[in-house]
C-alpha cells in the first residue's frame, strides 16, 4: 500500500485525534500555567484506550477537549473527523465522570433514562431495561441510589452514559473510590460491556493494572506540560481473563509503565 492510500485508511479509521494540542490556563496575577505542552496522538474506530500520566498533568483537560468542555490553545482536536460541538449537539458522547453522581431523587431507571430526557431524545423503556440487565443491576430499577453500593451505582452512571448509543465513550477515573476487589470486578464487567458494543472509549486511570487489563493502548503522559511519553500496545487476547495478571509479561509491562510513570520529569504527586 502507497503512503497516501495507508493515509487515507487511518483517517478513515480513526475516531479521534489530538493534534498539537496545548493547553493553558490563566492564572491570578497574569501567570500563565500550561497543563498540555504539545500532545499528539491518535484513537481508532471502536478502541479502548487508557491515559496515565501523573496527577495534575492534564488528563481530565484532555477529556474536557472531547466533550466541548473548554477549547484548545492552540492545536486540534477532531472526533470523528468533525469539531467536538458537533457531536456533543448530537448528543453521540457517552461521559461518566467521577463526579458525575446519580441524582438522589430519581430511580435507577429514571437516572439511566435522563440523557433521553435532557436532549429530549425519546428513548426506548425496553433499551433502558437492556442497559440496566448488561450492567447487571436487574432487580435494582425502581431503587434509589441510596440504597446502592458505591459500584453499583458506578455501573448505573455507565448504562447511563451509553443510553444515547455514544460513539465515543469518555471515562474519568469511574472506579478512583472503590476498593480493590470492586475495582476488580467493574474491570470485569466493563470489559464484557465494551466487547458487546465496542464503542469507541478512552479512560482515563491511576491504575496501572486496570490500563493493562483493560486497553488496546496506553498512552503515558509526562508531567506538566504534558506531552506523549510513549504508547504502549497492550498484546493480551480478547476476550482476557484476570489471570492473565499473574503472568511474568503483565508483571513486567506494569513494572516498565510504573518505571516511566515516575521517570525524571514526572512531578511525584502521585
Ligand atoms: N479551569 C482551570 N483554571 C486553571 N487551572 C486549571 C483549570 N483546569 C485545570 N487546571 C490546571 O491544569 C492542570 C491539569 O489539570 P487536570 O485536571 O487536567 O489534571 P489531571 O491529570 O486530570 O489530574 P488528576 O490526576 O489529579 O485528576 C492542573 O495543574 C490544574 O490545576
Ligand atoms: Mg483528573
Amino acid at each position: 500500500m502507497n503512503q497516501q492510500a495507508y493515509d487515507s485508511v487511518n483517517a478513515a479509521d480513526t475516531a479521534i485525534s489530538f493534534s498539537n494540542i496545548e493547553k493553558s490556563f490563566a492564572l491570578p496575577g497574569g501567570k500563565k500555567l500550561t497543563a498540555l505542552g504539545d500532545v499528539s496522538f491518535d484513537v481508532r474506530e471502536g478502541e479502548f484506550i487508557s491515559i496515565i500520566g501523573p496527577s495534575g498533568c492534564g488528563k481530565s483537560t484532555l477529556l474536557r477537549l472531547i466533550a466541548d468542555l473548554d477549547t484548545p490553545t492552540n492545536g486540534t482536536v477532531l472526533v470523528e473527523n468533525r469539531a467536538p460541538n458537533e457531536l456533543v449537539s448530537e448528543h453521540r458522547l457517552g461521559v461518566a465522570f467521577q463526579e458525575h453522581a446519580l441524582l438522589p431523587w430519581l430511580t435507577i431507571v429514571d437516572n439511566v433514562a435522563l440523557p433521553g430526557k435532557l436532549s429530549g431524545t425519546s428513548v426506548d423503556p425496553k433499551k433502558v431495561q437492556e442497559l440496566i440487565e448488561l450492567v447487571g443491576l436487574t432487580g435494582f430499577e425502581k431503587a434509589y441510589p441510596r440504597q446502592l453500593s458505591g459500584g453499583m451505582k458506578q455501573r448505573a452512571s455507565i448504562a447511563r452514559s451509553l443510553v444515547l448509543d455514544p460513539d465515543v465513550l469518555l471515562l474519568d477515573e469511574p472506579f478512583a473510590a472503590l476498593d480493590a476487589v470492586m475495582r476488580r470486578k467493574m474491570n470485569i464487567e466493563l470489559q464484557r460491556i465494551w466487547s458487546e458494543r465496542q464503542v469507541t472509549t478512552m479512560l482515563i486511570t491511576h491504575g496501572v493494572d486496570e490500563a493493562l487489563f483493560l486497553s488496546d493502548r496506553i498512552v503515558v503522559l509526562s508531567a506538566r506540560p504534558a506531552g506523549v511519553t510513549r504508547i504502549v500496545d497492550v498484546p493480551f487476547e480478547r476476550p482476557r481473563d484476570p489471570s492473565i495478571m499473574r503472568t511474568e509479561l503483565f508483571h513486567d509491562l506494569h513494572d516498565e509503565l510504573t518505571e516511566m510513570l515516575h521517570s525524571p520529569g514526572a512531578d511525584g504527586e502521585d
